[in-house]
């Protein structure tokens, strides 16, 4: 029942999946092999989380077809021009034991790289070995400035976002120009879970505030990747698809917009 989008790349992408930053070892093979088996259908990592073999290792315990699966990894800030990339691409494909990603991004617009890494990245994406490519962290400046130097415009752009930090000019942005916005810190890790605002309206729909959280992305369109290591909340973050949010609530949540950041500002990268 989980909602797909379809990439300006043709590819169908599901808008829900569960990030994996900050799990190694046994508890993230478990983690997201438990995802897997209960209907996650999109797994987000990178290189720099170091957990590309857990992802990998998941996967193929799951004994879900490889091509079931949407899977995402991110080129490391300190990988550096064309050499570089092409090697580290290479490098996840081995750890993750696929022949393929069905999203690459560039994890941050870093400052002297970002023009000869997405080069490098459509590239990879020529190769049919990233099936679909795009961006991480770029706010309205970095997407201003992509047709610059891009020949493909990205699939999807990853970038903060919650009721509580609404990014309204790069959404609009996104929209308009067939860019599928996703969500990443969607539940801020927790720090608004006793905001009274939001426990009411969690109340009032009989759920939790994470899921109250999650619901006003997927409802919206907005692909998100909530993280969790603990089955019961990786199953807790999964049930939204039974129950949906008024607009008149959509819009209310939207208002919590305080423009509250958790992770460095992209800006500080121009
Ligand atoms: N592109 C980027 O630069 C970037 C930056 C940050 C994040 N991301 C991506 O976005 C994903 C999500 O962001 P995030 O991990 O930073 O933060 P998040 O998903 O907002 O929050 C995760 C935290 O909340 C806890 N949690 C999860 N579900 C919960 C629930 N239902 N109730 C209570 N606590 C809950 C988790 O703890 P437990 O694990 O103990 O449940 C974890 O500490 C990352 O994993 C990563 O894939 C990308």
């Amino acid at each position: 029942m989980q909602p797909y989008a379809t990439l300006n790349t043709g590819q169908r992408m599901p808008l829900f999946g569960l990030g994996v930053y900050d799990m190694h070892g046994e508890p993230a093979v478990n983690a997201i092999r438990y995802a897997l088996d209960i209907g996650y259908r999109l797994i987000d990592t990178a290189q720099a989380y170091e957990n590309e073999e857990e992802v990998g290792q998941a996967l193929g315990q799951s004994g879900i077809p490889r091509e079931e699966v949407f899977v995402t990894t991110k080129i490391a800030n300190t990988v550096q021009g064309r050499e570089g990339v092409l090697a580290s691409f290479e490098e996840s494909l081995r750890k993750l034991d696929t022949e393929y990603v069905d999203m690459l991004l560039i994890h941050w617009p870093v400052k002297d790289w970002r023009r000869e890494n997405w080069k490098a990245i459509e590239e990879i994406g020529r190769s049919g070995r990233a099936r679909g490519i795009g961006v991480g962290n770029y706010l309205l400046p970095f997407l201003h400035e992509m047709p610059d130097y891009a020949t493909v415009t990205p699939a999807l752009d990853q970038i903060e976002f919650s009721p509580y930090l609404v990014m309204h000019k790069e959404w609009e942005h996104c929209r308009n120009h067939g860019i599928l916005l996703q969500a990443y810190t969607p539940l801020i890790r927790g720090q608004r879970f006793g905001d009274p605002k939001l426990v009411a309206l969690a109340e009032k729909y009989g759920k939790t505030p994470a899921q109250i959280m999650l619901r006003w992305c997927i409802q919206q369109g907005i692909s998100t990747i909530p993280k969790s290591v603990e089955p019961s909340r990786i199953r807790e973050n999964f049930d939204i698809f039974d129950f949906s949010i008024s607009e008149e609530d959509i819009r209310t949540l939207t208002g919590f917009d305080e423009g509250l950041r958790i992770i460095e500002d992209p800006m500080d990268m121009w």
